[in-house]
């Protein structure tokens, strides 16, 4: 059975192995040019940065781990952005990050997750939720919509090398 929880700080180690593998859609594991080593170095750096952040403001922050037995199956990360809140004067969300593992996916613990990702935004009083999430992954776009957020806005990513120029 797979329980919800907040994150620990012992979670981390499984917590890097889950975004090691789970982004296939994004612009870094698209880009062939990218060193496939480096673009795992630069998502558990992220996911560390997000467990820190947690710890050091858990009142804007929350991360929910989803456990069966003693594993580590998916998480999900929200935070409340102060400056969006302070310039448009209503309580902006975000969500940051979200994956489960494969062999965990589409059985739907990412709904349950995202259920409680939006009852926390709800206990703090937040009147917007954004997600960010590549155009290409419609697991991720579903999801979301089946939660009630709609498409308002997607753009392009430009690159320019400079040496070719
Ligand atoms: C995005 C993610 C967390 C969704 O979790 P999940 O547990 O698979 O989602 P659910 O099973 O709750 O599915 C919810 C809805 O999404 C849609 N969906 C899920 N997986 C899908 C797929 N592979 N293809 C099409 N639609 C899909 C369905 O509409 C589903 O509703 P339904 O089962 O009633 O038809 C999961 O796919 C994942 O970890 N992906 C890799 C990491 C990632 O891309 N994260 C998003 C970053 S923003």
């Amino acid at each position: 059975m797979v329980n919800l929880r907040r994150v620990e700080l012992s979670d981390l180690p499984q917590l890097r192995e889950i975004v090691s593998t789970a982004f296939k859609h994004h612009r870094f594991w698209v880009d062939n040019k990218l060193d496939q080593d480096k673009v795992k170095e630069f998502y558990i750096k992220s996911i560390d940065k997000m467990v820190k952040d947690f710890f050091e403001n858990s009142d804007k922050r929350d991360f929910i781990v989803a456990v069966e037995d003693e594993k580590i199956v998916g998480y999900i990360t929200s935070l409340i952005d102060d400056e969006r809140t302070s310039i448009f004067g209503f309580r902006w969300g975000v969500i940051w990050s979200f994956a489960l593992r494969e062999g965990y996916r589409q059985k739907g613990l990412g709904s349950k997750m995202l259920e409680k990702a939006l009852e926390w935004f709800a206990s703090k009083n937040v009147s917007q939720v954004d997600v960010w999430t590549d155009s290409e992954n419609i697991p991720a776009i579903q999801c979301y919509e089946k939660a009630g957020f709609r498409v308002i806005y997607s753009g392009v990513t430009l690159t320019l090398n400079m040496s070719k120029k």
